[in-house]
C-alpha cells in the first residue's frame, strides 16, 4: 500500500464482538483474525475511498 491511498484499519465482527488490525502504508493489504462464525460482518477504512462493508461466512 502506498502513503497516498492505503487501508488504515480493517475488523471484524463475529457474534456482537469487534476485532480490529491496523494496518499502515508499505504493509500488504491483509490481515488474519483467529475466529471463526456465522453471519460475520468484514469492514475495512480505506483514506482515499472511504468505508467498505461485507457481510458473509469466512472460514
Ligand atoms: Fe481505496
Amino acid at each position: 500500500m502506498e502513503e497516498k491511498h492505503y487501508i488504515k484499519w480493517t475488523d471484524i465482527v463475529v457474534a456482537g464482538k469487534a476485532y480490529r488490525r491496523s494496518i499502515s502504508p508499505g504493509d500488504a493489504p491483509e490481515a488474519v483474525f483467529g475466529v471463526s462464525g456465522e453471519n460475520i460482518t468484514a469492514r475495512e477504512y480505506c483514506n482515499v475511498h472511504g468505508l467498505w462493508k461485507g457481510e458473509g461466512q469466512w472460514a
